[in-house]
This record gives C-alpha cells, sequence and structure tokens, in this order.
C-alpha cells in the first residue's frame, strides 16, 4: 500500500511517499481503508519533534513513522475480538497516539471509531474528530455554555474554532472572533456578530468583558485575559504556547481565590463525543469547514500549508474515492 512516511524529524521535506506493507489487525483492531484524513497541530509537534514528542515518541527518531490521526474510512476486516463493527462498515475517529492514517490502510481498535452516517462525506468526518472534540468539550464540558451568553473565541479560524463558532450559534451566543483580516468574513457569515483581526487589536485591551473565552492560541497573559472575563466568567484554554499553559496551570487558583473568575485548561477526551457530533450533523445544525482538496502525495504540501496557518477550517487529504 501507499503512505507518506517519515524516518527522521524536520519539517515537511522529510514525508515520503512510500510503498510499504498493507497492516493486519491485532485481535481487538478493525483494518480501515483510509478515504480521508485531516491534519492537526498533533501531527505538526511529533514530525518536527519537539521535547515533549522525542519524550514520548522516540528520541532521536520517530517510533511511529505515519502520521495522520483523524481519519474516516471503511472497514475492510476485523480482529476476533472486535464486536462493535464488520466489514462494510463506514467509520470515522481520532487515532492519536497511534497515527498512521497518512495511508491507504490503517488499523485502529474499535474503541476509537464510531460509525459514519451516510449523508457525511469521508472528508467531513475525517474533518470531525479532533477539532470538533475540544470545541464541544471546551464549550459545553469545561465552560459550561449556556444560551445568551456573549463568548469570544481566540484564533477562530481555524479547525477548532470554525465547529466552536457553530456550536456557539447553537447556544444562541453573542460570539466575537479574534483572527486575521481573511478569515473575518467567512467567520461572519458563519454568524460572528463582532470581529476582531488580532494583527490590528488586541481583545484583552478593548475594554470589553466576556462570559466566556475559548482560546486556541493561548498567546495573552492569563491575567490580562482574565481582565476581559466578565465577575463569574470562565476562561477555557484549548492549545497554544507550552509557557502560557503552564501559567494557565499555575495562575489559575489565584484569579479563582480573589475573584469568581474561573480559569480552566480543556484536556481532549478523544471521541467521545463523536455520536453528538453525529446527531448536530445529521440535524444540518453542524457542517466542518473545509479548506483545499488534496491526495496522500500532497500531504508534505498540505502539512507546509497547515505550518503557516492561513487554511480556514480543516485541511483534508482525500486518499481514496470509490
Ligand atoms: N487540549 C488538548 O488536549 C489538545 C489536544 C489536541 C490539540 N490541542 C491544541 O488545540 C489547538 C488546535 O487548534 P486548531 O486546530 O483550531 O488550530 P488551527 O487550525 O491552526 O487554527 C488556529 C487559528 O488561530 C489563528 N491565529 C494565529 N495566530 C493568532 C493570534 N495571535 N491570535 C488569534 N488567532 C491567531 C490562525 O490564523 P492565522 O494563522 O491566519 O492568523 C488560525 O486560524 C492547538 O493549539 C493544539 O495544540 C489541544
Amino acid at each position: 500500500m501507499k503512505a507518506v512516511v517519515y524516518t527522521k524529524y524536520g519539517g515537511p521535506e522529510v514525508l515520503q511517499l512510500k510503498e510499504i506493507e498493507k497492516p493486519s489487525p491485532q485481535d481487538d483492531e478493525v483494518l480501515i481503508k483510509v478515504y480521508a484524513v485531516s491534519i492537526n497541530d498533533w501531527d505538526w509537534g511529533p514530525l518536527h519533534g519537539d521535547t515533549v514528542n522525542r519524550l514520548l515518541y522516540g528520541l532521536l527518531k520517530p517510533k511511529k513513522q505515519i502520521l495522520g490521526s483523524d481519519i474516516a474510512g471503511r472497514i475492510e476486516a476485523v480482529g476476533k475480538n472486535e464486536t462493535r463493527f464488520k466489514p462494510g462498515d463506514e467509520v470515522y475517529g481520532d487515532l492519536s497516539g497511534k497515527w498512521g492514517g497518512f495511508a491507504e490502510y490503517v488499523c485502529a481498535p474499535g474503541k476509537s471509531l464510531a460509525l459514519k452516517p451516510a449523508s457525511m462525506t469521508f472528508e467531513e468526518a475525517a474533518a470531525i474528530p479532533q477539532a470538533a472534540m475540544l470545541a464541544v468539550q471546551g464549550l459545553i464540558g469545561k465552560a459550561k455554555i449556556k444560551p445568551g451568553q456573549k463568548i469570544l473565541l481566540n484564533g477562530a479560524g481555524g479547525g477548532v474554532g470554525t465547529f466552536a463558532i457553530q456550536i456557539a450559534k447553537l447556544y444562541g451566543a453573542e460570539t466575537t472572533v479574534v483572527d486575521s483580516l481573511p478569515k473575518l468574513d467567512m467567520l461572519r457569515s458563519m454568524g460572528a456578530v463582532h470581529t476582531i483581526d488580532y494583527t490590528k487589536e488586541d481583545f484583552t485591551k478593548s475594554g470589553e468583558q466576556y462570559d466566556l473565552i475559548l482560546d486556541v492560541k493561548t498567546n495573552r497573559s492569563l491575567f490580562d485575559c482574565a481582565r476581559a472575563l466578565k465577575p463569574n466568567g470562565i476562561y477555557a484554554t484549548v492549545g497554544g504556547s507550552m509557557a502560557r499553559l503552564l501559567q494557565a496551570l499555575f495562575v489559575a487558583p489565584w484569579i479563582s481565590l480573589f475573584s469568581k473568575k474561573k480559569i480552566g485548561i480543556v484536556a481532549l477526551k478523544p471521541n467521545k463525543d463523536l455520536v453528538y457530533m453525529n446527531e448536530l450533523f445529521e440535524a444540518g445544525k453542524v457542517k466542518p469547514v473545509i479548506d483545499g482538496h488534496y491526495r496522500l502525495e500532497d500531504v508534505p504540501e498540505a502539512m507546509r500549508l497547515f505550518g503557516k496557518g492561513d487554511h480556514k477550517g480543516k485541511l483534508v487529504i482525500s486518499v481514496a474515492h470509490d
């Protein structure tokens, strides 16, 4: 089978399209013919081999040599202990920690998969797992979004933000989005009431206050973010600079001690809310935003684009077609 492989850490140029052996499922796994896979920050980190990823996944060279975690495809074979799925089922899910999705076939434990609704394309399904889970678990799980709240999404034009804005709209929130100018028209068309171009304005210095801030970039001081919260406001960070995330961890108890404001980090629970996403999708309430058309051989180029951050919504690779 064809797969995009890397044997040393580096930029997108270390990714190579190769012919390798097709995998076989373990007893608790299924073999999936991959139809689509999307790109995430959790492919970018292991590709470059930052310290945390080297400690986890190979000090000198990557132990997992095929990236790609958010996959959608059709089950081709089932291990003898796997009872949830059967050959022919169309599934999707987040295989982070295992990866292997930049390939024509991948094996995965059944517990990391959900059935894909027939009305959802494989590309739409591959766009969902990590980004939509972070949006749902951030807004609903961590921040307990309530109807009519005034909320701010920082870094709204990428994967997480484009799901978050649709969920916020479902709750009737008044949403302010922060991103670069080229993404603001799209975000307005998706329901943003106010837009902030971060190259021109710092949302923490405008004097506006929000019930809830969901932050994908975490690039401002946590004290400044707390000032942009209403007295009972909640700030939830999804990701961003490690220094700021550590600050969130240590500063949060102090801010809560001296005010009713809360600071929290969203820890991804992979695949937990895929069934909920299926319901929203089938009801026409949420639709993944997909940027461009890429094939397996375009993975290095798509990774390069992901690194630049210019994409709107999700970058998705189409691997197979019927
Ligand atoms: N918490 C967990 O368990 C967990 C798990 C997985 C991933 N993550 C994290 O979740 C995040 C994934 O986000 P994503 O997929 O939505 O990323 P993304 O697709 O790259 O989107 C990020 C957006 O932020 C914008 N942006 C860049 N600089 C900005 C700034 N200074 N201010 C405001 N916006 C800015 C980007 O646009 P421009 O570049 O055009 O400006 C882009 O639209 C990552 O931080 C990742 O590490 C967390």
